[in-house]
């Protein structure tokens, strides 16, 4: 059997560079790698928790569908679709929100987060606390245990959830037979969380991203802005702390990477440092941008392939759907092949 992997992007703005080398460069590595079979989605009822402008969420689905189609994603070897697509992962997370422990919603970080800050401004605790951010990691939950995921390559922020997908399935296998696929997050060492024009991590929360297609003249722009501190052209600097050097490393090959080092040591100046990570971003998504643009003024086209791609998840998740409703005593009076030869 070969290994499942899947992962979801949250469809919340444009994507990013820290989106690309995070997670859609290893997403599409993944794709060409034949021993594995991989799932990707964007995860648009997700986004509803964060993002509640209509013309945000769509849009932002479209692109980042794009992002992944301009920058090679492997079509023969990857499924790819939208989340809202695929209802049995509704359903789903219905019948998971009956097995899960309230108590362990309780511990979701994203959650704690929201309620320390309500403490902090001395407001309610539930103030501004949608059930949908409280129960995300039951949505979750339900997108990889859908697919039998075992691999779920995810960011350090969403350990847990992974973990929380885990005991989730576990107590439902517990209760009703051993049907769902325990699964684990897998984290690359060598993917790095790449830090924001301010210094913190990159992300659309922080407003402190470069997006990835970004034309020529934006990008110049936003890689100038990158902060840095105020050592003067010719001192020493330590790669080590800089923003700079850190997104260099992760565009860059081995021996550019020991070369910026050492031009780092010798003093090169913020400017031509800057100057030199635009050449060699640029010149890696020159192509893929092009591409970009020719698909988004085409979303005809994007439609049908995420209509594709749902069909392809629907050959999966409609039968185990029906088999997890055997189990569990909502017993399906309707013929479940009949209905899959629709979507096959
Ligand atoms: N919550 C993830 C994020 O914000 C996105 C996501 C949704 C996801 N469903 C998933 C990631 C399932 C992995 C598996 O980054």
């Amino acid at each position: 059997m070969k290994e499942v992997f899947l992962t979801g992007i949250t469809c919340t703005g444009e994507p990013h560079i820290g989106n690309y080398v995070g997670a859609i460069k290893p997403g599409i590595d993944v794709s060409y790698d034949s021993s594995k079979q991989s799932f990707f989605f964007v995860a648009d009822l997700h986004a509803l928790i964060k993002c509640q402008s209509p013309e945000v969420v769509y849009a932002s689905s479209l692109s980042i569908t794009c992002a992944w189609l301009a920058l090679g994603l492997n079509k023969d070897n990857a499924v790819f679709y939208k989340q809202s697509d695929v209802p049995e992962i509704s359903e789903l997370c219905w019948i998971l929100n009956c097995v899960a422990a309230k108590g362990l919603m309780n511990r979701a970080h994203a959650y704690k987060a929201a309620i320390e800050k309500n403490n902090l401004n001395n407001n309610d605790p539930d103030y501004a606390v949608s059930m949908g951010l409280y129960s995300y990691p039951v949505l979750m939950a339900a997108d990889i245990l859908m697919f039998r995921a075992n691999q779920v390559p995810v960011g350090k922020d969403q350990i847990q959830h992974v973990e929380m997908a885990r005991d989730i399935a576990a107590r439902f296998n517990h209760i009703y037979g051993e049907l769902l696929t325990l699964p684990e997050a897998y984290i690359d060492a060598k993917t790095p969380v790449l830090n924001g024009l301010d210094g913190r991590k990159m992300s659309k929360s922080y407003n402190n991203t470069i997006p990835i297609f970004l034309e020529e003249k934006q990008l110049r722009k936003a890689i100038n802005k990158i902060k840095t501190n105020l050592q003067e052209p010719g001192e020493p600097k330590d790669p080590d702390v800089s923003t700079v050097f850190q997104i260099w490393q992760a565009f860059a090959a081995k021996e550019q990477i020991l070369e910026m080092r050492e031009k780092f040591k010798n003093g090169i100046g913020w400017g031509d440092a800057k100057k030199e990570l635009f050449e060699l971003i640029n010149n890696r998504l020159k192509e893929p941008r092009e591409k970009y643009k020719e698909l988004l003024s085409n979303p005809s086209e994007i439609e049908e392939f995420l209509q594709e791609g749902s069909n392809k998840a629907r050959a999966i998740s409609i039968p185990l759907l029906h088999e997890i409703k055997q189990a569990i005593g909502i017993k399906d009076p309707r013929n479940f092949e009949l209905k899959l030869k629709g979507y096959v």
